[in-house]
């Protein structure tokens, strides 16, 4: 499977709007999306298969520290290498941006995520209490990238 990663756009947020919530699970829908890529300091990529949009990912960076605001794939492409070759390409870009850390907040039931993320040696910080729906705890997870080959 070919994938190809790209700067997120409005064009790319058109095509997927009418599948966003029901494809990509109901992580984040197009208005929020939206107001993401008019935010000066937020970077949203695409994953590209065949044309079209099969992902999609951020970062977001206040200040010297990254923090990935979401990541997803779509439902049916899931288990291909394609959420890897979208964290490959935010990390890039933070080292790109000299930024000191990559942090995230991740729901402590989503196994998939989290072994997503150790393999890239992401290390358990912390936890935020109830964080999901008041219900779910979240994991706090960062990876350092200060002395790292950049
Ligand atoms: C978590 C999520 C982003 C992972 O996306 P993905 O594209 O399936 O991730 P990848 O394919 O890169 O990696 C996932 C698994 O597929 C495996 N994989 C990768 N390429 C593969 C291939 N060609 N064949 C079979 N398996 C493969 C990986 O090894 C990995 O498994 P492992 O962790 O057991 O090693 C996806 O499940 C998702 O969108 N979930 C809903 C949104 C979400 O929870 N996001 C995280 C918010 S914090």
């Amino acid at each position: 499977m070919q994938i190809i990663i790209e700067k997120m756009t409005k064009v790319h947020l058109e095509q997927i709007k009418d599948i966003l919530e029901e494809q990509f699970d109901t992580f984040w829908n197009a208005s929020v999306l939206e107001k993401e890529l008019e935010n000066p300091l937020s970077t949203y990529i695409v994953a590209i298969c065949e044309g079209k949009v099969v992902g999609y990912a951020g970062l977001w960076q206040p200040i010297d520290e990254g923090h990935i605001t979401n990541i997803v794939t779509q439902k049916n492409k899931r288990k291909n290498g394609i959420a890897t070759k979208m964290l490959e390409e935010l990390i890039k870009i933070a080292k790109y941006k000299k930024l000191k850390c990559v942090t995230l907040e991740v729901n402590i039931h989503n196994e998939d995520a989290i072994r997503l993320y150790k393999k890239f040696q992401f290390e358990e910080v912390g936890k935020r209490p109830k964080y999901y729906n008041n219900t779910d705890d979240a994991l706090i997870m960062t990876k350092k990238l200060e002395g790292e080959n950049r």
